[in-house]
């Protein structure tokens, strides 16, 4: 998919608020400082579209953001990270799980997380709560230029085998890094496919 512009459209704290347009959209998610902003500026090509920081509780709102002005990108705030204070926690959890269970547009969900690591209780319980109220979305590794492709490849079958645990089938999933562009064109393509089928 060309991306031919990318806009910030708004920040909400409540996802009422949020645009009213019925226009596809596909939201990013994941632990703070996963990656969720940088991955917009990488997949748009806009370096500075959300904003990204190494501290993590930087997306603090629900943003969107409208690509090729047909569907939306959707940037949340992290979930569970330690250097976050409980009440923000609580707020940015509110926001996320209101988004998730009311959000009608949201045709695919995002769940990010960082390849360098094992499977976190907090991502797997997420899912969990994606499968039980029937949300779909798929997993996206962020970081992959910290791995070797060798270490990539074991990361991401450790992590197949304590998913199959949970799940029947591994959910679709990518391999990304926002440093080098890796997965870029899956991912678009991926968005591309199904606007097609809507
Ligand atoms: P919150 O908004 O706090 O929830 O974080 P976030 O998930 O939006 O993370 P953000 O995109 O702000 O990135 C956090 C840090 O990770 C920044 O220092 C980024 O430069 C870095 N980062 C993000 N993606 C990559 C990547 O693919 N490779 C590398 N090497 N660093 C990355
Ligand atoms: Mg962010």
């Amino acid at each position: 998919m060309v991306i031919k512009s990318a806009e910030f459209v708004v920040s909400n704290s409540d996802v009422a608020k949020c645009p009213k347009s019925t226009l596809p959209e596909y939201a990013f998610i994941g632990r703070s400082n996963v990656g969720k902003s940088s991955l917009i500026n990488m997949l748009t090509g806009r370096k500075s579209l959300a904003k990204t920081s190494g501290k993590p509780g930087k997306t603090q709102l629900i943003n969107h953001f409208l690509i090729n002005k047909n569907w939306h990108l959707v940037d949340l705030p992290g979930y569970g990270y330690a250097r976050v204070s409980k009440s923000a926690k609580k707020i940015f959890q509110k926001f996320i799980t209101q988004y998730f269970s009311h959000r009608e547009q949201l045709v695919t969900g995002f769940v990010l997380v960082d390849i360098r690591h094992k499977p976190q209780p907090i991502d797997l319980d997420f899912m969990q709560w994606l499968g039980e109220h029937g949300i779909p979305f798929s997993i996206i590794f962020t970081k992959a230029d910290k791995l070797k492709p060798k270490a990539i490849e074991r990361h991401v079958e450790d992590y197949k085998n304590v998913l199959l645990e949970f799940w029947e089938e591994m959910p679709n999933y990518f391999i990304t890094s926002s440093s080098n562009g890796l997965g870029r064109d899956n991912v678009l393509g991926y968005i591309e496919e199904l606007n097609k089928t809507l």
